[in-house]
């Protein structure tokens, strides 16, 4: 009998050849700044997690887990919309509403689907969606997915972003943007974005992923830290990163959330979230908000860990944030480095294309609140080593 599925093991020895396949890896403990690996008993310093703020293994986080799975059980058995609606649901929401000064937010059961929900949703035909160049995929791939018609914008061109919105063909325009780009590092202009978007009566929405926790006098993000929040129209909070759980929140005016609780597939026809999780969320921002020395120590340790990388030459792009790329090239040599760490004791995952634009492939490197100078030292010092002896 033929393999019915060698099609698609050609795509995967293709990857292979081109150095492009990509393979599960297992840890074992807990996610900190540390963590054990299936298969290899020694420790490996964690470079390439989210976990900015270590709230993964939180022991407060831990009990108020416990006590709601006591009180709520784990599943939430239904779509919110039919009986899966529980009061850790609602209280998410309620906080967050707060949190970022809006109306109403609603909870999503990730990042992913909350961005899908908001740009399959919202835009409609007749309208334009403007998207960074750099914008996540779960932003591209929803707009594509959308009504409306969209186009991309390089950060740095933002003249041709002015251009786009000046087109008065459309009904509405859009503007879609991270905060911090999360695979270079750098922040977008957002005090441009919102003159733009006021200029030209765009609406204007942000992807808060990367910052969350990590910027703003209360972690509330890049537009809170820059006094921007109440110009952004749709926030977008994946709370998988420095929040340390599952989720996306939206936050807007309660017109958008009802829209999205009438209208957003990725919403209605999916299981809600268990009330457990909502019991972490509202823990870890509670220590988000009330423990501001974990977001110093994270700008200390991301200052400190670029400055002597950009001391030994080595390209950390844009970066002004807690991700910092060294940037290689060819995905082969990327992923020599990636290795040679890992021997050493040092987990970064490399990063490709399609990923990053091709013949940028790179260790995406992400500093956590609880590295200590000797972790980020001892990387420094094994990059040096490493880089080197791939013969660059
Ligand atoms: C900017 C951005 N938006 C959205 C997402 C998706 O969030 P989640 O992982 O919660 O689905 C990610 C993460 O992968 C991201 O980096």
């Amino acid at each position: 009998m033929t393999d019915k599925f060698a099609f698609l093991q050609d795509q995967l020895r293709e990857l292979e050849n081109t150095s492009l396949l990509r393979r599960l890896r297992c840890i074992e403990s807990v996610q900190g700044p540390v963590v054990r690996l299936e298969g290899d008993p020694a420790e490996k310093v964690l470079f390439c997690s989210n976990n900015y703020l270590n709230l993964a293994g939180d022991r407060r986080i831990i009990a108020a887990v416990t006590e709601a799975v006591r009180r709520y059980g784990y599943g939430a058995a239904a779509s919110r919309l039919i009986s899966g609606t529980m009061r850790p649901h609602v209280k998410v929401e309620t906080v967050f509403a707060r949190f970022f000064g809006t109306e109403a937010a609603i909870l999503f059961p990730s990042g992913w689907t909350a961005n899908e929900a908001v740009l399959k949703t919202i835009p409609q035909k007749g309208d334009i969606v403007l998207l960074d160049k750099f914008d996540h995929a779960s932003i591209i791939d929803a707009t594509r997915a959308g009504q409306a018609e969209f186009r991309t914008y390089r950060p740095d061109r933002l003249d041709r972003l002015e251009k786009l919105l000046a087109d008065k063909k459309y009904n509405r325009r859009f503007i879609v943007t991270e905060s911090i780009f999360s695979m270079d590092g750098n922040t977008a202009d957002l005090k441009r974005l919102v003159d733009l978007k006021k200029a030209y009566d765009a609406i204007l929405i942000v992807d808060e992923a990367h910052a969350i926790g990590c910027m703003g006098k209360t972690g509330a993000g890049l537009a809170h830290e820059l006094g921007l929040l109440s110009e952004v129209d749709i926030i977008i909070a994946p709370l998988g990163k420095a929040i340390a759980t599952t989720g996306g929140i939206v936050a807007s005016n309660k017109t958008v959330i009802d829209y999205l609780v009438n209208k957003a597939r990725p919403f209605i026809y999916t299981t809600a979230p268990s009330p457990v999780n909502c019991a972490a969320i509202l823990t870890a921002l509670e220590v988000v908000k009330t423990e501001p020395s974990r977001r110093e120590k994270l700008a200390a340790n991301a200052e400190y860990l670029r400055t002597r990388l950009s001391k030994l030459g080595l390209d950390t792009g844009n970066s002004t944030t807690h991700i910092i790329p060294v940037i290689i090239g060819p995905s082969k040599d990327t992923l020599r480095v990636s290795k040679e760490l890992f021997a050493r004791g040092f987990f970064i995952a490399a990063i490709r294309p399609p990923t990053v634009p091709a013949g940028s492939a790179r260790l995406r490197i992400s500093v956590q609140s609880d590295h200590t100078t000797e972790q980020l030292d001892a990387l420094v010092n094994a990059l040096k080593d490493t880089i080197k002896t791939s013969g660059r």
